[in-house]
């Protein structure tokens, strides 16, 4: 018996799961698939962990109609997911595949006979690989391609999808794929990768232009955003120095032309010649109006001042005697300050939550469940960060955990576990985790007691 909730969320908050097309689907090359940047990069020996690729992944490709049911059966409210641009155009740009935009279709049409609410995003970091043959993100008119992408799938899908979201973490796509070369497509070059960042805003924006012009109906569209909130590693003048332009870099580059329509002053002038030239209506386009901003959050960032970091000067540390999970630290206060941070600097039309989650090693108890009560504990914790930034008067209108399934996390391939589902990737076997069930209570009572046993 679960006690009352003593945390409750405001009436019609939203709730859900996200997730992202290669880390999911597989089907690789089924039914006229163009090639992604992924599909290339997993095969340059040591980018990925084991040589994993998402070339089959949970196989959603071809059992979205289990996984729509596992999402019913949670009582799950919103569905993120994303498109596969090469699905949609092979080549990035001329011909578009009608299967792949029947395989969406049929998905938004399954989701919406449940109730629940396709939230699809645009660009989860597949660029066609033909498009980073011309360039990639590095080329401006990779942004016109984009628009165009979005044209042709909001004139199929907008009758009936009524919330979108452009990108996801442009910063990611830029940083990752650009400059440390440990995401698709593996470069390391400093001025591609602001170029590339102003590009992924500029596209932005377009898409956004161009999901409203061909709309059957008023769309609610957002773009999901890495967010973090930057300690110094130490009280020193050269650590705060150091952690306010890591700041810069990570938050206020993508924030600020977005909802202010300028990049940072202080980081224009710490990037100098890298930053990248910015025609005269950019930032218009960029700052395009937005109906809500995605958060996705995870963990705090710690900064110490370090001289040999290239043009920030300023590196990363884990700070000792923490909880930290596979990957990052667990540091729940993060996401209120977060939030409150956002909606105090920018004051956006409203903000959801659209991913918050953590890896742990989950493994298949003899009784065949999995007790992944570390999960628990996290999602308990920050939702309670959650409510309290609402609480204040901050307009948080739903929250979506990453993720419905294991999947492919990138570079660590399927060694980091994030699902509230478990998926064994011999068998393609789904068990919703106790997360999972947890997660439907929360859904179902609109709230939680923070202090029930876990
Ligand atoms: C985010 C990504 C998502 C997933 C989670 C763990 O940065 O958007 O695809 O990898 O991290």
């Amino acid at each position: 018996m679960s006690k009352e909730p003593v945390i409750r969320f405001p009436e019609g908050f939203r709730w859900g799961v996200a997730a992202s097309a290669y880390q999911i689907e597989g089907g690789y090359d089924e039914d006229g698939r163009g090639l992604s940047i992924w599909d290339t990069f997993c095969r340059q020996p040591g980018k990925v962990e084991r040589g994993e690729t998402g070339d089959v992944a949970a196989d959603h490709y071809h059992r979205w109609r289990e996984d729509v049911q596992i999402m019913a059966d949670l009582g799950l409210q919103v569905y993120r997911f994303s498109i596969a641009w090469p699905r949609i155009l092979p080549e990035g740009t001329g011909r578009v595949n009608p299967p792949g935009l029947d395989f969406y279709d049929h998905l938004v049409d399954a989701l919406l006979e449940k109730g629940i609410t396709p939230l699809p995003t645009l660009y989860h970091w597949d660029l066609p690989q033909a498009l980073q043959d011309k360039g990639g993100w590095g080329n401006r008119d990779t942004a016109h391609y984009f628009a165009e992408y979005a044209r042709i799938v909001g004139e199929r899908l907008s009758d009936r999808v009524q919330n979108w979201i452009t990108h996801n973490e442009p910063f990611v796509a830029a940083v990752a794929g650009h400059f440390t070369g440990e995401h698709a497509p593996g470069l390391q070059d400093p001025f591609l990768t602001f170029r590339a960042g102003h590009h992924l805003l500029l596209s932005h924006g377009y898409a956004v232009e161009a999901l409203r012009a061909t709309a059957k109906q008023t769309l609610q569209i957002g773009i999901a955003l890495n967010l973090s909130p930057v300690h110094p590693a130490s009280e020193s003048e050269a650590d705060q120095q150091a952690a306010r332009r890591y700041d810069g870099v990570l938050n206020r580059l993508f924030l600020d032309p977005i909802l202010c329509a300028k990049y940072p002053e202080d980081i224009v002038e710490l990037l100098g010649p890298v930053m990248p030239q910015v025609e005269p209506d950019d930032m218009r386009h960029i700052a395009v109006p937005l109906d809500f901003v995605g958060v996705n959050y995870y963990s705090r960032t710690v900064i110490r001042y370090d001289p040999d970091f290239p043009l920030i000067q300023a590196s990363e540390i884990k700070p000792e005697g923490r909880e930290y999970s596979q990957m990052w630290e667990i540091y729940p206060p993060g996401i209120y300050e977060l939030l409150t941070r956002v909606w105090k600097d920018y004051r956006p039309a409203s903000i959801f939550v659209t991913e918050n989650g953590v890896c742990v090693p989950d493994g298949v108890d003899f009784d065949g469940r999995v007790r992944d009560y570390r999960r628990i504990r996290y999602l308990r914790d920050h939702l309670v960060q959650v409510h309290r930034a609402i609480a204040e008067g901050v307009p948080v209108h739903g929250y979506l955990v990453w993720s419905l399934l294991d999947n492919f996390e990138w570079a660590f391939g399927y060694r980091m576990r994030f699902g509230l589902t478990y998926v064994d990737f011999e068998t393609q076997k789904r068990i919703i985790k106790e997360s999972g069930y947890w997660f439907a209570r929360v859904i179902r009572e609109n709230g939680f007691n923070p202090d029930m046993a876990i």
